[in-house]
């Protein structure tokens, strides 16, 4: 009989299969509108990190992923500290989020650039559509942490929005979180 070594307990993700990846100032390089305040800021600061776990090599089929992101309370200027936000490479995959502590925005964009968002704090639960834009901006001030449950085969579209970005940016506006559109 083997141990079980694979836990989500008290919002966290634990077992030796379970891996992290962590984002810092420094590689959200144009993700923000005020990119001279960025470059100003310590570029060492953590961001969001996320562990996960695969059970399946990514791009299997009909595989689940499973993660947790956390997302560290803070502001670029008015902006609040997000996660970069993609749309997957498959572009009929959807994905489940959820909140488990802190309060934030789910930001959502389809294809024709059309944007809304849905409020996240513990418990909110939030269907992503297929071929729909997704990104979690942390609007408190403590961590916001949330999880994910997406198919193996997903895959990420970074380059997209990279060039693009979202129509619309969530600004803390003398104390109210705000999306304000871009284009
Ligand atoms: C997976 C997913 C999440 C995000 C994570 C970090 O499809 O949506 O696990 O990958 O919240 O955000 P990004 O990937 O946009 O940096
Ligand atoms: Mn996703």
């Amino acid at each position: 009989m083997s141990t079980h070594d694979l836990f989500f307990m008290n919002g966290r993700l634990e077992g030796a299969a379970v891996k992290r990846k962590t984002t810092y100032l420094k590689d959200l390089s144009g993700v923000f509108k005020d990119e001279n305040l960025r470059v100003k800021m310590s570029q060492e600061l953590v961001i969001y990190d996320v562990d996960f776990y695969q059970p399946v090599e990514p791009g299997t089929q009909g595989g689940l992923f499973f993660g947790v992101t956390r997302i560290q309370p803070g502001q670029v200027g008015e902006e609040y500290f997000m996660t970069r936000g993609h749309f997957h490479a498959i572009v009929d995959r959807g994905e489940f989020y959820w909140g488990i502590n802190g309060t934030g925005m789910l930001i959502l964009m389809d294809r024709n650039r059309k944007v809304r968002s849905e409020e996240m704090k513990p418990g909110s639960l939030h269907y992503i559509p297929a071929d729909t834009a997704h990104r979690v901006a942390n609007t408190g001030n403590d961590v916001l942490s949330f999880g994910a449950c997406w198919p193996a085969d997903a895959g990420y579209d970074y380059e997209e929005i990279k060039i693009h970005g979202f129509a619309a940016r969530l600004m803390n506006k003398n104390g109210v979180p705000q999306l304000i559109n871009q284009e």
